[in-house]
């Protein structure tokens, strides 16, 4: 395709640019500028978000194959024996016949791990870029599915587990924030989302893997294709000019953005990052700095609200345990297996209607009619299940498709709201000197709940019986109030532009901008004030 050289002048939102396309070919035919920022998206934009969301394949793939190889006779038989023979005892209640700690450790572990591995990697992330990061990932992920691949016993399966979960914590830590860096402002939210549709796809292939091979170390294996794709395909990716800029290589941050731009005018674009790069650099704490100082506190405390909700949606109770959940209502092994992967279906294809929604229709619609929607099936489920499933029967055959409906009612609201955008409004809302640290309370917190969920479900289960279902929809009926009330709109707002344009125009959070009275005050002006010496001192030195 050869270059389309011309010269181009733009006027809208704010800006005017006088451009010369020197990059291939864009995506977006109608070319615009964004708050003064050269705005589309072009293939190189789109082909590094594609690969980088290969990390939210790995992920999916994870979440999507441990229900079924712990609904697998043949994996309970070799490494949880005593599961095994409880879900063959036909006398044993509906209820809790797959309750076990060590099969709950299985599926939990490796969310244990990533929490400390994107710890690791919001530190390694900063020092050494986004792209290496991600690269390591994948050699995590690697490896994790060749020791699950030739496990013999249970400790080594557990190991092969934590290094997918430090594949994880590495990729979840740096993708979606990799993503937002590189992305032109006015199409973060899809380009942000695709990270949650490979998550989606990862799940599906999993479904379908372990709905049509039965044995169990080739759906384990089976993540060593993926790994090994995103292992090659992160030498091809841009290291993101945020990222180069910050190591203090403005040049290579400066070309890279007139490659992922396509035009050489970015000298815009360029000046915003140096400036907001020299402010992050000159934090030399940043986790002090997000608690200490107050401005932090609004999107610190929205973006882990919004991942403890999105965990007790409930999602990944399906997401986990879907197959274990169909065989406790009665369904055969195959049946299962089918209809988690009916689920796995319509998780992916809703995500698509958030990729094309967000940008419009914003954040926060989106999160309280997800929310609803998600009420109204965990109470229908609850409600059947109350009704038609005691200890030790099963739901009959018209039931159990309504189960299912309601089911896929569920999983598709979580798909096109609480899914995607946990993950976007946490990497689009903090400032660029707490980002990394923020990002990483979120993804710590997400990792933390997905752990407690997977650790406890199986036995909440067996002790609530169906008013388990009426547990989630109580935490439901709380994240819809509280994002009606408490979430400002970020739709369409330049990521350096959030406090500005966002949580000081809420009518609560603005409070935090104001100007310091009290004690607690007081010890924060001060340590306001050591800040600027420091500032002061730092902006005498040359900064590299
Ligand atoms: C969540 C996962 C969940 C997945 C389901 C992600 O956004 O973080 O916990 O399993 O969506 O699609």
């Amino acid at each position: 395709m050869p270059d389309a050289a011309f010269a181009d002048s733009f006027h809208g939102g704010g800006g005017h640019l006088s451009s010369k396309i020197t990059g291939k070919v864009a995506l977006c035919t109608s070319i615009a500028s964004f708050g003064g920022f050269f705005s589309r998206v072009t293939w190189k934009v789109f082909l590094c978000s594609v690969i980088a969301s290969l990390g939210g394949l790995l992920f999916g793939y994870d979440i999507g194959i441990s229900g079924g190889v712990t609904s697998m006779d043949d994996f309970l038989m070799k490494f949880f024996p005593r599961v095994y023979s409880k879900k063959h005892q036909a006398k044993e209640n509906n209820y809790c016949k797959f309750n076990d700690a060590y099969l709950q450790l299985f599926t939990s572990s490796l969310y244990l791990a990533a929490i400390a591995a994107s710890f690791v990697a919001s530190f390694f992330s900063r020092k050494c870029g986004r792209k290496l990061t991600i690269t390591l990932s994948s050699v995590f992920f690697l490896i994790g599915a060749i020791v699950n691949f030739s496990a013999k016993n249970l400790g080594v399966l557990i190991v092969g587990r934590i290094f997918l979960g430090w594949g994880l914590g590495f990729g979840n830590q740096t993708i979606p924030l990799f993503i937002s860096e590189i992305a032109p402002a006015e199409y973060r939210g899809g380009l942000n989302i695709l990270f949650q549709l490979l998550i989606t796809v990862g799940i599906l292939v999993a479904n379908l893997i372990n709905y049509w091979n039965s044995d169990w170390r080739y759906s384990l294996g089976g993540a060593a294709v993926p790994a090994l794709l995103l292992l090659v395909c992160s030498f091809i990716i841009v290291d993101s000019p945020s990222s180069l800029i910050e190591r203090g290589k403005k040049e290579e941050g400066l070309n890279t953005l007139k490659k992922i731009r396509g035009v050489d005018d970015v000298e815009r674009e360029f000046e915003e990052i140096v400036q907001a790069t020299e402010v992050a650099n000159r934090v030399k704490h940043p986790y002090l700095e997000l608690l200490m100082n107050r401005n932090n506190w609004p999107p610190l405390f929205s973006s882990v609200a919004i991942h403890i909700f999105q965990q007790f949606t409930g999602m990944n109770v399906i997401m986990f345990y879907a197959p274990v959940l169909f065989q406790t209502m009665g369904f055969g092994g195959k049946a299962a297996l089918l209809s988690a992967a009916i689920t796995g279906v319509v998780n992916c294809l809703s995500t698509v209607v958030s990729i094309f929604s967000v940008d419009k229709v914003g954040r926060r619609w989106l999160l309280v009619a997800g929310a609803l929607t998600m009420l109204l099936g965990q109470c229908v489920v609850g409600g059947i299940l109350h009704v038609k499933l005691k200890s030790t029967n099963a739901v009959s055959h018209g039931i159990s498709i309504v189960v299912v409906i309601f089911i896929c009612l569920f999983v598709s609201a979580f798909a096109w709201s609480w899914g995607p955008l946990g993950w976007l409004v946490a990497s689009e809302t903090f400032p660029l000197e707490t980002r990394n640290a923020g990002y990483f309370c979120a993804v710590a917190i997400n990792m933390l709940c997905t752990f407690i969920i997977a650790q406890t479900f199986l036995t909440m289960l067996c002790s609530m019986h169906s008013s388990l279902f009426f547990f989630f929809a109580a935490w439901l009926l709380a994240m819809t109030v509280s994002v009606y009330t408490m979430l400002p709109e970020t739709k369409g707002i330049l990521i350096d532009e959030m406090a500005e344009k966002a949580w000081k125009q809420h009518w609560f959070w603005k409070r935090f901008y104001h100007k310091a009275t009290g004690n607690f005050e007081q010890m924060e002006a001060k340590y306001a004030q050591t800040k600027e010496v420091e500032l002061e001192k730092n902006s005498q030195s040359p900064v590299a």
